[in-house]
């Protein structure tokens, strides 16, 4: 798999251009959802070469990441007359960036397409990568193929108006990044005071955070080892996100990866002596921006259910991702339904539930 240039930018049209003209096309298609075409794309009116791209629209949020958007997306490519020399844009958060490069990397056997992530989870995590797909029979993600977009921009010019529950999804993937490169990168990210949120150190921050992420991906495309590190958080942040989508009470993803990172860091001192100082500060600062997730022992069986059925786990255990220390990833770890619950009853503590 090439590897994706990931490139920060202050002035979105031009740089949407510079990159485009370094391609030769015949058609170009910028897919949007209903909000990012509502909210994002005016911020491109000034690009000259999207002025004339074919705009194709679909519905927003992760419940219309399906089947039914992409084959309108192929609908729509087929009936423009799309070729493979065709180009796509991507403009959104994750979903948009998911589903839009599966779409690209399969119509005509693939097309060339770029990223624009118009949210923090999505810059910092779904648009880098090369990971592209939809949900299909109840499952996140479960069909789509590694496929590097041409190339990401990243501008901050979509944040700007994002609300601080929305950053704080993203932020807790940088969290995720910090704690499992180097103690450095991970202290001043505690730093960031979301009350008094100063935008220049988030993206300043986020440069980091990427660069963590481009790091893993460039030394493991396919998932086969060390990108499992980039997994940390989501055996448990995924059963949560269920229980909550049960509970018909959703919480975002990055809020679920955050009480995950917690859940799985008193497991990674319960397997490999991670340090239990380390485990409250991050707690701390958790609660202080994130709240609690609610749970009580009579949750643990769904917990624990929805965890074995984790796409990640390769056998009949909990596969898990867990820490030594910042920095010192063990991949391929399993734990017991027993120390799964300690350290839900631990984390119910560490929250005061
Ligand atoms: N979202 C984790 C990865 O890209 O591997």
């Amino acid at each position: 798999m090439s590897k994706q240039p990931v490139l920060f930018t202050q002035n979105i049209d031009e740089s949407v251009d510079n990159i485009l003209s370094q391609y030769t096309y015949d058609k170009l298609f910028v897919l949007t959802d209903r909000n990012t075409f509502k909210f994002a794309s005016p911020l491109l009116a000034n690009s000259q070469l999207c002025k004339d791209a074919k705009q194709i629209v679909i519905e927003a949020d992760d419940t219309h990441k399906n089947l039914e958007s992409l084959a309108s997306v192929w609908q729509t490519l087929s009936d423009s007359h799309a070729t493979r020399r065709s180009f796509m844009l991507n403009l959104g958060g994750g979903m948009v960036t998911d589903l839009g490069g599966f779409a690209a990397s399969t119509f005509k056997r693939g097309i060339r397409y770029i990223n624009i992530p118009t949210t923090l989870l999505g810059a910092v995590d779904a648009a880098v990568g090369g990971k592209t797909g939809i949900n299909f029979n109840g499952l996140k993600n479960e069909i789509g193929v590694f496929n590097p977009a041409e190339a990401v921009l990243i501008s901050t010019v979509f944040f700007k108006t994002l609300s601080r529950e929305h950053l704080l999804s993203g932020y807790a993937e940088m969290l995720k990044h910090g704690l499992i490169s180097n103690a450095d990168t991970y202290n001043k990210l505690l730093t960031l005071d979301f009350s008094n949120l100063d935008l220049d150190q988030l993206l300043r921050l986020l440069e980091e955070s990427v660069k963590v992420k481009e790091r893993i991906v460039e030394s493991d495309p396919f998932e086969k080892n060390i990108r499992k590190s980039l997994n940390l958080g989501h055996t448990v942040g995924h059963a949560f996100e269920s229980l909550s989508h049960e509970r018909k009470s959703p919480v975002q993803h990055g809020y679920a990866v955050a009480w995950g990172l917690v859940c799985e860091l008193l497991l990674s001192h319960m397997r490999l002596g991670f340090p239990t100082e380390r485990i409250r500060q991050l707690a701390t600062f958790i609660a202080d921006n994130y709240g609690a997730f609610p749970i009580t022992c009579n949750d643990y069986d769904y917990l624990y259910e929805k965890m074995t059925h984790d796409k990640k786990n390769e056998s009949d255990n909990v596969n898990f991702t867990l820490l030594k220390d910042i920095g010192i990833v063990e991949i391929n770890q399993t734990a017991t339904k027993e120390e799964i619950c300690s350290a839900l009853d631990l984390y119910r503590d560490l929250f005061h539930l």
